[in-house]
């Protein structure tokens, strides 16, 4: 049976597993019994942001499953595996507060038995915008999610807009594969000046946490922009890189706006919904950061691509 964990205050779970046998056998009774599960797939060092998935998740559903497992796969060799942050016993502590019933945290081994065979890959989503940057990246992601889904079998799995393109890859890979899911997308969590709750944030200077607030200063100017009538989405991008580029901490940013629904490129903002993506490095921590926005009502929409 899976192993129950020392109760936080007067709380009793969440209930710890870190085998998939175990999680199977602790979700076999209340799946027969018709609970809905909603899956929470987290990395850890859980804050803000996550709790807002977790309180979503456990207001849509009987049973509430948090996964934490730094996923080896999504990681290129330059990047921060090795010092990803990481606090299970924080990550418990906070699911206890939040209601979690199960937190799955398995270990590389266990997900990992041998080298996969298989590699899941959105094509041509995994590789543009930030999939140009970090080569593998979605792949690793698209698998380890679909292996989550195949484990868990949740009634809804619950993804933050933050990662605006990793939500979109997850959205297509359900549709394409026929899993049966509801893709919850939740809002971004912000801190008091702006800056997107992320597990990343702890590795900011103090110097760069208080310049990063510049990034949802720019997407605020991009959102009034469009609200205002700029149809042009290079004037946009070029604000939103002016904007950042003001903060001499900020280092180059990446900023694209795509048509929200298919991540396409446009050469008018017109009727469908846009999303302005940023990534900007600051020091050796690379930031994200997206919004979202009505486009122009009645207006032409011209598309590149799909
Ligand atoms: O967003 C994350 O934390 C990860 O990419 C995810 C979805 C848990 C897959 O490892």
């Amino acid at each position: 049976m899976p192993k129950a964990l020392a109760p936080y205050g007067s709380m009793m779970k969440p209930i710890l597993i870190s085998r998939i046998a175990d999680l199977r056998a602790a979700l076999s009774a209340p799946r027969r019994e018709g609970q809905s599960i909603g899956l929470v797939p987290t990395m850890g060092y859980l804050h803000r942001g996550h709790m807002a998935l977790v309180d979503q998740a456990r207001g849509e559903n009987g049973l509430v499953v948090v996964s934490i497992f730094v996923n080896p796969t999504q990681f290129g060799p330059n990047e921060d595996l090795d010092t990803y942050p990481r606090d299970l016993e924080g990550d418990l502590k906070l699911c206890a507060e939040h209601g979690v019933d199960i937190v799955f945290a398995p270990d590389v081994a266990d997900m990992y038995p041998e080298s996969m065979a298989t590699t899941i890959d959105v094509a041509p989503l995994s590789t543009i915008l930030i999939g140009a940057q970090r080569p593998g990246h979605f792949q690793g992601v698209a698998t380890v999610v679909a292996k989550l889904f195949n484990i868990v079998q949740p009634s809804r799995a619950y993804f933050g807009e933050k990662d605006f393109q990793q939500l979109t890859v997850v959205r297509r890979m359900v549709r394409d594969l026929s899993f049966d899911i509801a893709i919850v997308g939740v809002p971004t969590v912000r801190e008091a000046d702006g800056l997107a709750a992320s597990s990343r944030n702890v590795r900011l200077s103090p110097e760069d946490r208080s310049a990063a607030a510049v990034v949802s200063r720019a997407l605020d100017l991009a959102e009034a922009m469009v609200a205002g009538g700029e149809r042009d989405p290079a004037a946009v991008a070029q604000a939103v890189r002016q904007t950042i580029a003001g903060e001499s901490r900020a280092g180059t940013p990446a900023v694209d706006v795509r048509l929200a629904a298919t991540l396409g490129e446009l050469d008018v903002i017109g009727a469908a919904p846009v999303v302005v993506l940023v990534t900007v490095p600051f020091g050796s921590v690379l930031l994200l950061d997206q919004r979202e926005m009505a486009g122009a009502a009645g207006a032409n929409q011209k598309r590149k691509t799909a």
